[in-house]
């Protein structure tokens, strides 16, 4: 049986962070998966996450099974950071999910079962993850124009146009805020255009936020999603907890399914814990409990947004230094736009070549591209960066 399997294609962040392990340069640069790290090139544990961990490992007295849809009060604080107020509690389907990645499998199995003849808009660019699931799924996908390279902003003209061939029943992909892998986010008004157009044709509205504190802040943030939620009558809403909470391999995440009409949550609900069931049975609940734990008791919850602002403003400060270094040694603002940008990423508009040429000849690591994380820089890297940029002619 196995002689009839095929080469699959290599995941190219995941291949490109095994290529810097591999490198034996000792200045080499790590620009390219998208893991926060410190100064040091460390991906530290918060604080109060540890601190969460060390209370449950004495309070924890059993580890038997949670329930299908995980821990309701990991749902229940999740709802509240990514949603707020914007929509009441019963109107929100959900479950824990093995990390963001994992609610957005099951959102997408959940639109196959509901209706097999959606497709699904992503845009020009999304993460590869994205692309290669829908894939995998068999699920029609159309690219809408997103990124405009000349300004590194949106292309928000040519998005609204392509979106304008969703038929009703479709659903758009949107990242919640820090979109990946450019960088480059929509505007309020912005928004508000997309959700009017949505509304218009019947589309669902989907939403992956895994950056949330990592922008303009954990409520700024969330404002799009929250914008999204109340002003479309269905919602998906897949959140990951692996970069602000900083429990990448704990794999938590959440999806949310949101719906105005209050009598489509219970066979919502029972069909989000059906596909938990039919994909992995009960979702991981370490990485749940310690969001859950962190989230509702005061000083962890006040001990872990601080440090999330630390991680913010660090990557604001390395993004204006960037960008300031560049426009000092180029002499133009061509890379003005990094300053702009939020979140761990952007994409700097170079060519593939280019990007070789970095990783051959300076050791920085880049996606093909052009997308680099902004927290594998630190201050003494920058003005490193800035100058690899320059000599090789981008
Ligand atoms: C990324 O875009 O680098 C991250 O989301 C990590 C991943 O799984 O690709």
């Amino acid at each position: 049986m196995f002689e009839h399997l095929n080469e699959q294609p290599k995941d190219k962040i995941l291949a490109l962070m095994q290529a810097f392990k591999d490198d034996p340069r000792e200045d080499k640069i790590d620009l390219g998966v998208g893991v926060y790290k410190n100064a040091e090139g460390v991906t530290p544990i918060m604080r109060a996450v540890k601190q969460a961990e060390r209370q449950w490992w004495e309070q924890e007295t059993t580890k038997a099974y949670t329930g299908l849809a995980g821990d309701p009060a990991f749902s229940d604080a999740m709802i509240g950071l990514v949603l707020g107020d914007a929509v009441a509690r019963d109107q929100v389907a959900a479950v824990a999910t093995p990390g963001g990645t994992g609610a957005v499998r099951q959102a997408f199995d959940l639109i196959r079962m509901a209706n097999p003849s959606a497709r699904v808009f992503v845009s020009d660019p999304t993460w590869p993850n994205h692309l290669s699931i829908l894939k995998h799924m068999a699920i029609e996908t159309v690219m809408y124009r997103y990124f405009d390279a000349e300004s590194g902003g949106v292309d928000f003209a040519g998005m609204m146009e392509d979106l304008g061939q969703m038929r009703a029943g479709d659903v758009v992909l949107l990242h919640g805020c820090c979109h990946n892998p450019t960088g480059a986010n929509l505007t309020g008004p912005e928004w508000q255009a997309v959700i009017d157009l949505v509304n218009a044709k019947g589309v669902v509205p989907m939403i992956d936020i895994a950056y949330q504190g990592f922008g303009d802040g954990l409520e700024a943030d969330a404002a799009a999603t929250r914008m999204v939620a109340s002003g479309c009558p269905e919602v998906l809403i897949a959140a990951s907890c692996s970069k602000n909470f900083g429990i990448y391999r704990e794999r938590t995440g959440l999806l949310m399914a949101v719906a105005q009409e209050r009598g489509l949550h219970a066979v919502t609900q029972g069909n989000l814990a059906y596909l938990n069931r039919q994909n992995y049975s009960f979702p991981p609940d370490h990485g749940a409990r310690m969001v859950s734990l962190v989230l509702t008791d005061d000083a962890l919850r006040v001990d872990w947004q601080a440090e999330l602002e630390d991680v913010r403003n660090g990557m604001l400060a390395l993004r204006e230094q960037l960008s300031s270094e560049l426009r000092r040694l180029s002499g133009s603002d061509r890379y003005g736009f990094i300053a702009q940008h939020r979140g761990m990423f952007s994409r700097l508009g170079l060519s593939p070549e280019i990007v070789e040429r970095l990783r051959a000849e300076h050791g920085i690591y880049m996606v093909g591209d052009s997308r680099i994380n902004i927290a594998g820089l630190n201050r003494d890297t920058v003005p490193k960066l800035a100058q690899a940029i320059i000599e090789v002619g981008a």
